[in-house]
């Protein structure tokens, strides 16, 4: 499928912007980058930044910019391991009236875990030996901190927002 819509950074891009900026000088995975907001954050903050996406318009786009971007289904098409993944992942349950190119961006799948389970299951494959993650979900996203537990991941939450109809948050995971 093509996507032609590239995510503006939002009140989550920017929730887990402000996490991300206490990172200098580490070995990033920016996953689902969208317009590269937070691959350009890392950038500045002098780590090597590799950014990924499903759509191929936001790797272009990103490409454009002089980000170092790749086309990727989660972990698809990347073999390294990193000192820190970022991920603002889709993280909502599927909303039959939305458009079918937005649910790239906002749906996690008809429960609105789905996608971020499966991060969780490859991710570890993918983390230097002190290697972190730091993640963004919803309220309406399920029990994502049981998933956490169930992949063995140490997880802290970092901030929290409260929004109109969801809170969202950003957690540390190792
Ligand atoms: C909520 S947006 C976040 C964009 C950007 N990182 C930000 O914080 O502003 C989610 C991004 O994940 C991408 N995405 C969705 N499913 C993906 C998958 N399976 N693999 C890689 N990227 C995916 C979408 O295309 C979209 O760019």
């Amino acid at each position: 499928m093509n996507y032609d819509l590239i995510y503006d950074p939002d009140e989550d891009s920017y929730l887990i912007g402000e996490q991300l900026k206490k990172f200098h000088d580490l070995n990033v995975l920016d996953l689902g980058t969208g317009s590269g907001f937070l691959a350009e954050i890392s950038i500045k903050n002098n780590c090597k930044v590799l950014a990924a996406d499903i759509n191929k318009k936001a790797v272009e786009y990103c490409n454009k910019k002089g980000i170092k971007a790749i086309y990727s289904n989660l972990f698809s098409n990347i073999s390294e391991k990193f000192d820190l993944i970022v991920f603002n992942p889709p993280y909502l349950p599927l909303d039959e009236n939305e458009q079918k190119d937005s649910r790239v961006i906002t749906t996690a799948g008809k429960k609105g875990h789905e996608i971020i389970e499966k991060f969780l299951k490859q991710a570890k494959g993918h983390l230097n030996k002190k290697g972190k993650i730091l993640i963004l979900f919803s309220s309406l996203s399920g029990d994502i901190p049981y998933l956490f537990e169930k992949y063995r991941y140490k997880h802290k939450k970092l901030s929290e927002k409260k929004l109109f109809f969801e809170s969202i948050y950003v957690y540390l995971i190792e």
